[in-house]
């Protein structure tokens, strides 16, 4: 029986790929999923993120979704692979979790002419070098250069991104990074979340560096991959429906995510056990 289109993120941050996602595919079901009890997931251990990832993923699965996509970074770093080898075996063929780094590394070598790429990511995926690793198996002779911002996500959380509060460390990590490498002329936001600092980040990164945020790569090749995989695409239902869960409160996950996606929403609570 076809489903919805589940998205997947630890909190807000995967709207900002969910909006992208919705304008490029706006005739399928989707069910938002914002595990914001849990947020955020970037400093968590690789068992903690996994366990937490998979829970969600088969909330998912039994809300009637059969392609799930984790439209968040830290998730795909440490989670989607073990999913995908070990967990949806067990589920038969039309199940299917997919990711939002693999997007992002197939078209870097399109974009950068210096082969110097800077990622800036949560400590979870800089930590799990899949960026490094994913770029080279398509580009082995682009030099990865990665910078971990931790103070992003929760400065954006505590919706303190726009003050003058996160200039601070807005330039202290864009400058670890740039301090690596003077020829990187490409930075990839490798966070979901960071899209809502980019006019900042703008501020601290010179004008020829191309800034690459990840929600118009993922909606383009999401439409690709229903397009090649049309035994996935019958199984994604075409009735244009939203629906938003969150794992905390609703009328605290509704007000924030304006920001993120743009749009006023409903969410409904979901209840982990
Ligand atoms: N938005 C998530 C990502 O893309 C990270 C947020 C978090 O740390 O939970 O990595």
């Amino acid at each position: 029986m076809p489903g919805p289109i589940g998205v997947f993120d630890s909190g807000y941050g995967g709207l900002t790929v969910f909006r992208e996602i919705e304008a490029r595919l706006p005739q399928y079901d989707y069910i938002y999923f914002g595990d914001n009890a849990r947020a955020p997931y970037g400093p968590r251990s690789f068992d903690t993120i996994y366990k937490y990832t998979l829970e969600c993923v088969r909330h998912l699965f039994d809300m009637g979704c059969r392609l799930v996509i984790l439209a968040c970074n830290t998730a795909s770093a440490k989670a989607l692979r073990t999913i995908q080898q070990h967990d949806l075996p067990g589920y038969g063929p039309g199940y299917r979790v997919l990711g939002v780094i693999r997007p992002t590394t197939e078209m870097i070598g399109r974009i950068t002419r210096s082969r110097q790429v800077g990622v800036l990511a949560t400590v979870g995926t800089v930590q799990s070098e899949s960026y490094v690793l994913e770029i080279h198996k398509f580009f082995p002779e682009v030099q990865v250069f990665q910078q971990a911002c931790p103070m992003w996500v929760p400065l954006i959380e505590n919706n303190e991104h726009s003050g003058p509060g996160a200039d601070y460390f807005v330039e202290k990590y864009i400058c670890e990074l740039l301090e690596q490498s003077e020829r990187i002329d490409t930075i990839i936001l490798g966070c979901t979340h960071y899209p809502l600092l980019l006019e900042k980040i703008r501020r601290y990164v010179p004008q020829p560096i191309r800034l690459l945020a990840q929600g118009e790569v993922v909606a383009e090749r999401l439409a690709d991959y229903l397009e090649r995989h049309p035994e996935m695409e019958i199984l994604c239902r075409k009735e244009a429906q939203r629906t938003f869960f969150t794992t905390e409160t609703p009328e605290v996950f509704d007000a924030n995510a304006r920001l993120f996606y743009g749009k006023d929403i409903r969410s409904r609570h979901f209840e982990l056990k």
